[in-house]
């Protein structure tokens, strides 16, 4: 078993090296490269994600690695392969896609990501779940992201592999994403070893807000301090540093998350018709309650000031409607949960 895991490493890193050169060196490659340059890619940055081309042919792979002496049922076994149907050998898993080598906690390739060039589904190809590769427990980049986080505490979580690359290529070194899964708690758990504070920095559309709103709860049950940066409109990372540039996108974006309270607040807003009474009203609602979730009643105040002032309601009644949704989250803990810095709960209240 532990040979056979040897040989399936063995077989990924000499694979990320093939494909690396086919993309760079050989005339098949071309397309891909033309179209990772059109991306903002650049060769320096090619070269250290090791990004590379499969080729159209159905069988470059399994030739190299039969030379190589390889088992093919372990190569399949491993993801690299794909059984032909007819039981009569193996064929490559990846053909015609832009290759990203997934590496393990300690750098070792032992998956890759696949991506059709231009449109077309799937979009990503991934290695299927093997004895070495489990999506749940995989985060992107985290072997190269490890020395940043460690020293700043603080890790970027994004949602795809060309997010934490460009962002690399702007200066974002701590920055790792899962593997378009979504976020698990052993992921959560892995990030909470490193670091004491995390930015979600998640597309800005609809699905990857919703993931960003998902997340945080997950995040802060690990324990993470958790901060949001956010995107225009419909842009991920990767867009918006091609269309504004690395300066641009960390003053903007990564140098400033805003907080849960006020990621919620605008999430909860997004979901409402503020143009209409009842929509006003129930975001109103919705609002408060999220405010009354702060254990801080400084930081309450600020928030309900805001409201207040925005809506022309009196603080008073904020603060009332804010008392009483506190209540309700007390009685809703469970009993000896000591795990926040409430030690005033529903004192210093009005
Ligand atoms: P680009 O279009 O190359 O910039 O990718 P993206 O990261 O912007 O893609 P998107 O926002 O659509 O998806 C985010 C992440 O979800 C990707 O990085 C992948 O990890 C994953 N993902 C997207 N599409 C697919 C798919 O078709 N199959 C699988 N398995 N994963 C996908
Ligand atoms: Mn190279
Ligand atoms: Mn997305
Ligand atoms: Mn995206
Ligand atoms: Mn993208």
């Amino acid at each position: 078993q532990d040979a056979d895991r040897a040989k399936i490493i063995e077989a990924h890193e000499l694979t990320a090296k093939l494909y690396h050169h086919v993309l760079n060196n050989t005339k098949q490659g071309q397309t891909a490269k033309q179209y990772l340059r059109e991306r903002g890619l650049s060769d320096k940055l090619i070269d250290h994600f090791m990004i590379g081309y499969a080729p159209e042919e159905w069988d470059l792979l399994a030739r190299f690695l039969t030379n190589r002496g390889f088992d093919l049922a372990l190569m399949e076994k491993g993801g690299l392969l794909s059984a032909k149907t007819d039981g009569s050998g193996y064929v490559d898993r990846f053909r015609n896609r832009i290759m990203f080598p997934i590496w393990d906690r300690d750098g070792k390739a032992t998956a890759f990501a696949g991506r059709i060039i231009g449109e077309g589904q799937p979009k990503y190809l991934n290695s299927p779940e093997t004895m070495l590769f489990t999506k749940s427990r995989t985060l992107y980049n985290l072997h190269y992201a490890r020395p940043a986080i460690r020293k700043s505490k603080q890790v970027v979580l994004f949602e795809g592999y060309m997010d934490v690359i460009k962002s690399w290529s702007a200066g974002v070194k701590n920055g790792i994403a899962t593997m378009g899964t979504a976020l698990t708690d052993e992921h959560c758990a892995m990030l909470r070893r490193q670091a004491e504070e995390i930015v979600v920095c998640y597309d800005g559309d609809d699905a990857g807000q919703a993931a960003a709103y998902k997340s945080i709860p997950m995040l802060e049950t690990a324990g993470l301090k958790v901060a949001v940066a956010m995107l225009p409109k419909g842009k991920d990372p990767d867009d918006y540093i091609s269309e504004y540039g690395p300066e641009a996108f960390l003053r903007e974006t990564i140098d400033q998350p805003v907080s849960v309270t006020k990621f919620k607040l605008i999430y909860s807003r997004k979901n409402h018709i503020l143009l209409k009474e009842e929509g006003r009203k129930n975001y109103l609602l919705q609002a408060v309650e999220i405010i009354a979730e702060l254990d801080s009643s400084t930081e309450r105040e600020v928030y309900l000031k805001e409201l207040s002032r925005e809506f022309e309601i009196s603080l008073d009644s904020l603060k009332q409607d804010c008392y009483q949704k506190r209540q309700e989250l007390q009685k809703k803990k469970p009993q000896g949960d000591n795990n926040d810095n409430s030690w005033n709960n529903g004192r210093n209240e009005k």
